[in-house]
């Protein structure tokens, strides 16, 4: 298994885009569109694979000159709980703190927030509704 960093519109990239559907669209009746795929042109993209298949995936948005929101996090279904989301966390925030950044922020669904607990992100504030589901924002100080 092994960690890098993608380009934006290649074929691993699309390969990535087909994961998020699958794991963070589709089972909400959701799917992309190409705006905020654009967005995406200008963001730090990470993906975990073994050999051509893709394990799992998660991006980083610079907010600021400090602070990254990271977002579209997710394994494929059937190897969650195998400590590969972990070592995608542990990669995005070397990237980050290597970048220079300093806090790491996330709208964090409800049902992961344990998860993101975990590796010492706390909640700020009170629950919101985003793609129709409960979400918390979490941050971590990167130190
Ligand atoms: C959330 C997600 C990325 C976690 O990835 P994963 O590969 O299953 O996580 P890991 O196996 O690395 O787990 C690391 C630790 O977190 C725990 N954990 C994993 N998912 C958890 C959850 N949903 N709630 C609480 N704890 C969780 C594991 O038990 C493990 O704990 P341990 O170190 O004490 O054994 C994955 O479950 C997923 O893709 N879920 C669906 C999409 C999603 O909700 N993404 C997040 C959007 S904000």
């Amino acid at each position: 298994m092994g960690l890098k960093q993608i380009d934006f519109g290649t074929p691993e990239y699309e390969q990535m885009v087909q994961l998020r559907d699958e794991m963070l669209r589709k089972p909400l009746g959701l799917s992309f569109n190409d705006e905020e795929l654009m967005e995406e042109k200008n963001e730090i993209l990470i993906a975990s694979y073994d050999d051509d298949e893709m394990l799992g995936c998660c991006i980083l948005r610079p907010l600021d000159n400090e602070t990254v929101r990271l977002r579209q996090m997710a394994v494929k279904d059937e190897l969650q709980r195998k400590g590969i989301g972990a070592s995608i966390i542990s990669f995005a925030e070397n990237l980050a703190r290597d970048k220079g950044y300093r806090f790491i922020i996330m709208h964090a669904r409800d049902t992961a927030i344990g998860f993101y607990e975990k590796f010492g992100y706390q909640i700020k504030g009170d629950e919101f509704t985003e793609v129709n589901i409960p979400h918390h924002i979490m941050e971590k100080e990167l130190i």
